[in-house]
């Protein structure tokens, strides 16, 4: 019999593995400037081919191997998650996986109304819904084919009404939606905590430029302004591997995921997992590590489990902090798009 693995597994900077994001399709119902640009994603774009994506069995098999190493948390992603056929079937599958405390998803909300009552009654606990402006023109533009806020604002409704919890993601681009984010916060934050992400570098075909991205601290600096008599309160982080960093601003709570001013890979426990069965140790990692190939040629859970073991082991992965650490990043390597890994 194979000796179990060493628990907690430990990457070569003494981080644990904690979290597992599957993307469960690389295809979207928008695009979004800073992540699919419809220039690049169109009509012709070679979306990944069904019998490329894996089964909701091999994804079930997985995380069920990653929750043996550690994981508790799961987390849905895509492309956007809700295009992929019977989603709901795969969260009930991932529910009864020993060990896994969270299931949540990150998506665009536009078929939360349809989708919504059977997730959560699959066992999905939240949702993460991303809106970046309330201003028809502006979030029509970012998400590059001009779907109005409102129906975003209908899926919020709905996973509320379904008994989902519920976060907002925007995110932030000086000079494009970043005017509008205080009324943005004022009208969605009675419904849910918005998390403000600094635009990111991640992929290769969003333009991204450091002029861009508006610091955390000047946005919160902007909100404060814009509401003087709401008193701040930095929170404690639930675990210290959490991405936003959470505030109290009176009866309600503003996160801030600051990866470019503010890098946190010193305590990152996510690993991700693509459409086709590769792993990524970072979101910004340039290759990943295939598991589809063995998973179907046979290999057992004691090979695929070692398997993941190495490469967590193996792992250095830092790349915030080591673009923090250079004056002028480059976007000159190929990276991963983020279509692919889901964020
Ligand atoms: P909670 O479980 O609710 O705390 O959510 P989460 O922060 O795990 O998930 P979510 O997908 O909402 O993350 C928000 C955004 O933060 C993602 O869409 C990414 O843009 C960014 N993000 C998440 N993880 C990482 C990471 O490891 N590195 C970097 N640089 N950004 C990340
Ligand atoms: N920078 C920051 N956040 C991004 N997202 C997608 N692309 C970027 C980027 N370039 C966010 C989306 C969504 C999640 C999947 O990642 O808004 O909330
Ligand atoms: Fe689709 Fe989300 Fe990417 Fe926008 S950010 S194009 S909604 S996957
Ligand atoms: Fe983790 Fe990579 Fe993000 Fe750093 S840049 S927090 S290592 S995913």
């Amino acid at each position: 019999m194979a000796a179990p693995p060493p628990f907690p597994l430990r990457d070569q900077l003494g981080r644990t593995l904690r979290d597992l994001r599957i993307s469960v399709t690389d295809r979207c119902n928008l695009r979004c400037t800073y992540c699919m640009p419809r220039e690049v994603f169109g009509a012709d774009y070679p979306f990944l081919p069904r019998p490329e994506l894996l089964t909701f069995e091999e994804i079930t098999r997985l995380a069920g191997l990653f929750a043996r190493l550690g994981v508790v948390k799961l987390r849905l992603t895509g492309g956007e998650p809700l295009l992929r056929q019977d989603l709901p079937v795969l969260v009930g599958q991932l529910a009864h996986i020993p060990g896994i405390r969270d299931i949540a998803m990150t998506t665009n909300g536009l078929l939360l109304p349809r989708y919504a009552a059977d997730l959560k009654a699959a066992g999905l606990r939240r949702v993460t819904v991303s809106l970046d402006s309330l201003d028809p023109d502006v979030f029509g533009q970012m998400n590059g084919l001009g779907v109005s806020p409102q129906r975003v604002l209908e899926g919020i409704e709905a996973a509320l009404s379904a008994g989902l919890g519920v976060k907002v993601n925007t995110v932030v681009q000086r000079g494009v939606n970043d005017a509008g984010l205080p009324e943005l916060w004022q009208a969605v934050r009675g419904l849910a905590q918005v998390r403000f992400i600094e635009f990111m570098d991640v992929g290769n075909h969003n333009g991204w430029a450091l002029r861009q991205v508006l610091p955390s601290a000047q946005l919160r600096g902007q909100l404060q302004q814009a509401e003087p008599q709401l008193p701040w309160q930095a929170l404690t982080p639930a675990h210290s591997s959490d991405v936003a960093r959470t505030y109290q601003a009176g009866s309600y709570q503003a996160g801030f995921i600051s990866s470019v001013s503010e890098p946190f890979c010193g305590d990152c426990s996510r690993a991700r997992l693509s459409a086709v069965g590769s792993v990524y140790t970072c979101l910004f990692a340039t290759g990943g590590h295939d598991l589809r190939g063995p998973l179907r040629s046979g290999a057992s859970d004691d090979q695929l489990t070692d398997h993941i073991t190495t490469l967590w082991q193996d792992r250095r992965d830092r790349y915030s902090e080591e673009r923090a650490a250079v004056k002028h990043p480059s976007n000159s390597v190929t990276k991963i798009e983020m279509s692919h890994i889901g964020g």
